[in-house]
């Protein structure tokens, strides 16, 4: 077969943000677009010829197209086997679980995670390298600065390989090998947990209802959920990934994920909920008419650990993302290990993972993981949340509050302002951070700032520094608001105010989370001018 070599020009926007590249779809179908930026990667990774590449993706619109194109330009750049997954389906977990089992050079994952998909939907790709883990931050700039350069690709002029069954074929002279998505990640996991525990939890009457959001997670969660642990096959919702994810935005959250939210909080409520998002890697924890804060999982997680067998050895540190609230800094003291704060993105935390300094580690945004993957992982989470339900036979309102009486509750939430007009969402950063010198000291009825400053990580294991993280006025009692702009979003830009403070007095453990931050949100909007700059008078989302 032969190896084309095709003139090209640099789009200038390939710049990868917080989770790879992430553009509309027809952003995408513009000629040479997608070659470009993989060409890119290729040219960037440098693998030996004849190495092994796992592909797969989230199954959204475009996803069957892509992989073609990829198999193709990896036969040309001298990949000798490329590991894809049925139907072009792995979910972002799953995918960093084959490429650290087969130990693969990388692997490239199709997604763009929890945003809408359809012909007019988004569209994404990134690059994970052996460790399983997204690429770092210096490879994901060596990509773009790659991608600026370009002058030509390379591809094969060869047919389309059939994804349906699990098969392996012929491309040139690379073996593609069409994997079942499922089984690896799957044993994986009753490596992990007590699947025994759990099957008798969930014959013993304890009802789940799981919500696959018309994504990615519908067959994992058949397989392990249903078949594995004996839950009946309607405990699995919306299980059929489409497309266009049946029109939904397929975020765990409870704006987007209400469908599973009414059943939580409505008549004859199962006893547990979750839902995971377009490519896998969120998760949304619900009891009974109960929600659980993405920070409060993972202290909780943290706290229950010893209860699991995957990680009753003990735990050797937790890391988070700076927006995410301190709850699980809390539970590390007790445990006397030590914890991180890292830029938003998981990126971060691969670096302390593959030191061995962190277990387990967390965003605010519905992502938990742990050193199992280099991914955060929504299954993994329903099922350590199972597991401990299954060893502590409580419900899930009891463990979070039987978890704060202990450790104190950190009242946390994020609102989000989408699609803001970009020039006004600049607008309100710059100003708070020409406000930090007259912020620093100024009281706010019983608040008092402490510090305002642009978070900056500094990596203890490779030292490279990340600037631009994301505002931070901290107050005196340990109460705290951050500003940041996301890196994930194609449309104007969306803003996210994080707010979170501390209350050890567990007479006040019941309040409403926007109750108790009341005034931080008021200081907030006050100190950000948000409203009179984005014309917006509420969020678009809280959680
Ligand atoms: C968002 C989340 C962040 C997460 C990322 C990828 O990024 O806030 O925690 O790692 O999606 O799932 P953002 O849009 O805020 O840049
Ligand atoms: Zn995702």
């Amino acid at each position: 077969m032969q190896i084309l070599t095709i003139a090209t020009r640099p789009y200038n926007d390939q710049k990868p943000g917080t989770s790879g590249l992430r553009k509309r779809v027809p952003a995408f179908q513009q000629p040479h677009y997608l070659a470009n930026f993989v060409q890119s990667i290729f040219d960037t990774i440098d693998a030996a010829p004849g190495a092994t590449l796992a592909l797969g993706g989230d199954g959204r619109y475009y996803n069957r197209d892509a992989i073609q194109v990829i198999l193709k330009m990896a036969a040309a750049n001298g990949f000798g086997r490329v590991l894809v997954g049925q139907g072009g389906i792995l979910s972002t977990p799953a995918a960093s679980c084959v490429i650290r089992k087969y130990r693969t050079h990388g692997g490239i994952i199709l997604s763009a995670s929890h945003n809408p998909g359809g012909p007019d939907g988004d569209f994404g790709i990134k690059y994970n390298g052996s460790n399983g883990g997204p690429a770092t931050e210096t490879v994901t700039e060596a990509i773009f600065a790659a991608s600026k350069r370009i002058v030509h690709y390379r591809i094969i002029d060869a047919p389309d390989v059939p994804l349906d069954m699990p098969d392996e074929y012929k491309m040139g002279d690379m073996v593609v090998s069409v994997i079942d998505p499922v089984s690896d990640y799957a044993e994986l996991m009753e490596s992990l947990f007590d699947f025994g525990a759990i099957r008798a939890l969930l014959s013993g009457g304890f009802r789940i209802k799981f919500d696959a959001m018309h994504a990615v997670t519908g067959p994992y969660a058949r397989d392990i959920l249903v078949n594995r642990l004996g839950a009946p096959a309607d405990s699995v919702m919306n299980a059929v990934p489409l497309p266009d994810f049946g029109n939904g935005h397929p975020d765990p959250n409870l704006t987007y994920a209400h469908e599973l939210v009414d059943i939580l909080y409505g008549k004859s409520a199962p006893d547990f909920g979750a839902a995971s998002d377009g490519d896998g890697d969120r998760n949304m924890i619900l009891g009974k008419h109960f929600f659980v804060t993405p920070s409060d999982s993972l202290a909780i997680i943290a706290a229950n650990a010893h209860l699991v067998p995957g990680y009753k050895q003990g735990l050797a540190g937790i890391a988070r993302s700076m927006p995410t609230s301190a709850a699980a800094d809390r539970v590390a003291k007790v445990l006397g290990i030590p914890s991180y704060e890292t830029p938003t993105g998981w990126k971060f935390f691969g670096n302390l993972m593959d030191a061995g300094k962190v277990t387990l580690c967390g965003e605010e945004s519905f992502g938990t993981g742990s050193d199992h993957v280099r991914e955060k992982d929504g299954l993994w989470a329903v099922l350590f949340w199972l597991n401990i339900l299954a060893v502590r036979k409580q419900p899930v309102e009891t463990i979070v509050s039987e978890h704060w009486a202990r450790f104190g509750r950190n009242f946390y939430s994020r609102h989000d302002y989408e699609g803001v007009q970009v020039e006004a969402a600049n607008g309100v950063m710059k100003l708070l951070k020409d406000s930090f010198t007259s912020l620093q000291g100024a009281q706010f009825g019983h608040l008092q700032v402490k510090l305002c400053d642009d978070f900056s990580y500094t990596d203890p294991i490779d030292c490279s520094v990340s600037t631009g993280q994301g505002i931070r006025i901290l107050f005196v009692d340990g109460s705290r608001i951050v500003f940041r702009l996301s890196g994930t979003g194609t449309e104007g830009a969306t803003l996210r105010i994080y707010l979170e403070s501390f209350e050890p007095d567990t007479s006040k453990h019941h309040l409403d989370a926007q109750e108790a931050l009341a005034t931080l949100i008021g200081i907030a909007l006050q100190i950000s001018e948000l409203r009179k700059r984005t014309g917006r008078d509420k969020p678009t989302v809280i959680t």
